[in-house]
């Protein structure tokens, strides 16, 4: 059991393979929080001594005994108007205006499997190994029971966990806020790194010291955004990738979210991340229950990497619900930035003709192919095909290319819709807007009221029209504004509140309906680039397209940044021309292959512009992708250098799980006049096995510097490390391949 209950200390503790959470009923029932870290046995309760803190109001039963205050004590789950001034987790208000939460123990339950989330993605059980804690707080006065949920993978080092509310009482209930997770960091002193960024500069990695006061991340865009990833960690302020104490949490939301982190007057910092409730209210019935996102939570003692590669095995082996997570990805090839909105039937099959000459195995088509689209500023939301540049429509160019032996994906936006559509002229009302006010435009479109059914049933069956009716192996999905001018007039004045998460539901009841009817089709998200790159579209997709910037060089950063919590097999990344389209920058064929691997490979060109010499080199990447295909998409990856936005040059591994392969991968960012060596050290290896070593240096290097290939001993590359020869020129790079090799 990984879950057990102490009835004499009065513990709940859940273990993990390295390690352990606690939770101890205390006194009046309130569940405090008494450990997260490093597998620790037995009542850790003792850690959190009483103290006459001035100021912090005492309970009222414990009268004159002023040392305990639920203002200095962890808790598990804060509550709100009632003792403690900290960040609350939950706010409600009942009928006669009074609010707050004020929560005791009531009962807990410990069963085998994991929880499931009414309307939300949660973690599978695939390998049946996980196990749930229930706990029910209640609050009397308001009439409101929470069930805090906890899934627990033991040999993941994961946690999962949820909150449902219900109202207990007469009246209706109010939800202000509801937090999925609190989370208590009593002792210590930390660094707080998150993930923030902008279009095309996703996901850009800050660390810094948390500092007193409150910090509040999050996106109110009713997407999880470009500009602050819904991924956070707190590490210690000495953790470096292969050493330290570190906390990872990631909410599994989509929508607009919150991490709040405060450091209180007694150095203790919390954590409390879910919806963001700036712009949020639920109103309950009595009798009705609220079930908040899941949050995934993991601990490692012993670095930054070991955190990410256990995001990583969650997200692809327990989130994950696609049979895609797990298989070989079609290499493809996208027609965007070759063509944009320029091309027509005989273009578009002769990229196709050129991608399977090149080796590709799927071709994907992008926007413009329907309603009269050739801008941005119209037919959104008009999904057939537009005849005009495909005459014979989409049958005649699919029956084309596959004809010539490749699949068939296409790019939709369908939660938007253009003011210039026979679907806003239909419905107007369908598009988010306030009354009496001209609703603000983003690419020049509008977003639709996805908390309609009627809406959710029309995008599904929009959809599943296009896949029933063409043989289509891939969708691109995407979305390209944030949404603004929240009103429905599906709700009424009092529940506008909810209309931002009903939103996020609404897309989910969608991609549920879509991804079990089609579990065939490959689906790619998409949001102007990595705008909606989270666990809840990894839930349902397998791939999300990690940004609109195609530069190798800026991808070096992004794609880092990204692989702190989600794995390499879900970051789309492509090789696109050179000059960069927006960057300007040049860089060579063979280091934006390079680059592309650490991803979702494919290409995003025009072939027909490639020389013969070109072509020959993309047939061998992509030789030399499918080679390495399951390594990079199932292996254990590795940051191998501290800064995030390295000087001379950006490496990364990664290793199988039987550590009997593995690909490391450099690139030079700065070639200088007289450079100190290029000396780095594996990661990862079997320091008892013997690998044959095989070098590929694209391009420029010093020959006579070229290093001896064959066998070295695993501990030769592990602890003496390698030297690379000097490379020279505009970002060259390497990749060494290692294969054990049999004693
Ligand atoms: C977004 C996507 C791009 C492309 C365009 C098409 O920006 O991120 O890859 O599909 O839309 O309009």
């Amino acid at each position: 059991m990984s879950i057990i209950y102490d009835a004499a200390a009065r513990t709940l503790t859940l273990h993990t393979r390295d390690s352990s959470y606690q939770m101890q009923i205390g006194p009046l029932g309130y569940l405090l929080h008494t450990y997260y870290g490093r597998r620790a046995e037995g009542d850790l309760g003792g850690l959190h001594l009483p103290k006459d803190v001035g100021f912090s109001p005492n309970p009222h039963p414990l009268g004159a005994r002023r040392g305990w205050s639920p203002d200095t004590m962890p808790q598990e789950y804060s509550g709100a108007n009632a003792g403690d001034f900290r960040l609350s987790s939950l706010k409600a208000a009942a009928e006669n205006g009074a609010w707050g939460a004020d929560l005791r123990y009531l009962r807990h339950e410990i069963r085998r499997g994991a929880y499931a989330l009414e309307g939300l993605p949660a973690a599978l059980d695939p390998e049946d190994e996980a196990e749930t804690l229930s706990v029910t707080l209640e609050d009397r006065a308001l009439g409101l029971e929470v069930e805090l949920l906890y899934g627990v993978y033991e040999s993941r080092d994961l946690i999962t966990r949820a909150a449902r509310i219900t109202n207990t009482g007469k009246g209706e209930l109010r939800l202000e806020k509801a937090a999925s997770a609190c989370l208590e960091l009593p002792f210590g002193d930390w660094d707080l790194i998150h993930f923030q960024g902008r279009h095309t500069m996703e996901r850009q990695p800050e660390r810094g010291p948390l500092l007193h006061g409150v910090r509040s991340l999050g996106s109110g865009r009713v997407s999880s955004s470009h500009q602050e990833n819904p991924f956070v960690i707190l590490c210690d302020r000495h953790a470096t990738q292969e050493g330290g104490d570190c906390y990872g949490l990631m909410p599994v939301y989509s929508g607009s979210f919150a991490v709040q982190i405060q450091r209180d007057q007694m150095d203790a910092v919390r954590v409390v991340t879910g919806i963001r409730d700036e712009d949020f209210s639920w109103a309950l019935a009595p009798g009705e229950r609220f079930d908040t996102p899941q949050v995934l939570l993991c601990f490692r003692h012993d670095g930054l990497n070991a955190l990410s590669r256990c995001f990583h095995r969650a997200l692809r082996e327990v989130l994950c619900r696609s049979r895609w997570s797990r298989k070989a990805r079609p290499v493809l090839l996208n027609n965007w930035e070759a063509t944009y909105f320029n091309f027509d039937a005989d273009k578009i099959l002769a990229i196709a003709r050129e991608a399977k000459e090149l080796g590709a195995d799927l071709f994907v088509l992008d926007d413009g192919w329907f309603g009269h689209r050739s801008d941005d500023h119209s037919s959104l939301g008009d999904w057939f095909v537009n005849e005009q540049k495909l005459p014979g429509g989409l049958e005649s160019l699919i029956r084309g290319v596959k004809a010539l032996g490749l699949q068939f994906g296409l790019w939709v936006e369908p939660e938007m819709v253009s003011e210039d559509s026979e679907l806003f002229r239909a419905h107007p009302d369908w598009a988010l807007s306030v009354p009496g006010r001209e609703p603000s435009l983003g690419r020049s479109q509008l977003a639709l009221d996805l908390s309609r059914p009627e809406v959710t049933d029309w995008i599904f069956e929009t959809v599943a029209g296009l896949l029933r009716r063409y043989d289509i192996d891939y969708i691109k999905w995407d979305i390209n504004r944030s949404l603004t001018d929240l009103w429905s007039p599906a709700l009424p004045a009092e529940r506008q509140g909810e209309l931002a998460h009903r939103c996020t539901l609404g897309l989910y009841r969608v991609l549920d309906r879509l991804t079990a009817e089609f579990p065939r089709v490959l689906f790619e998200g998409c949001a102007g680039g990595g705008g909606r790159f989270d666990a809840g579209m990894l839930a349902y997709f397998p791939q999300i397209w990690c940004s609109d910037d195609t530069d190798p060089i800026e991808r070096l950063v992004i794609q880092r940044g990204t692989s702190y919590g989600y794995p390499l097999s879900c970051m789309g990344a492509h090789v696109s021309a050179s000059p960069n389209h927006q960057t300007g920058r040049t860089t060579p064929l063979d280091t934006r292959a390079v680059v592309a691997m650490a991803g979702g490979f494919g290409y995003e060109l025009d072939p027909g512009k490639l020389s013969a010499q070109e072509k020959d080199r993309i047939r061998a990447q992509i030789r030399r992708f499918k080679d390495y295909e399951e390594l990079l998409r199932e292996g254990d990856y590795y940051r191998l250098q501290e800064e995030e936005d390295p000087r001379d040059w950006a490496a990364w591994q990664v290793v199988s799980r039987e550590r009997d392969e593995s690909l490391l991968s450099l690139v030079l960012t700065h070639p200088r006049a007289n450079p100190a060596p290029l000396h780095l050290r594996f990661m990862g290896l079997d320091p008892q096995a013997r690998y044959e070593l095989r070098l590929e240096l694209f391009d420029a290097f010093v020959p006579e510097e070229r290093p001896r290939e064959g066998v070295y001993a695993g501990s030769a590359l592990l602890y003496a490390g390698f030297t690379l020869p000097r490379m020279y020129g505009d970002y060259p790079s390497a990749q060494i391949h290692l294969k054990k090799i049999a004693d």
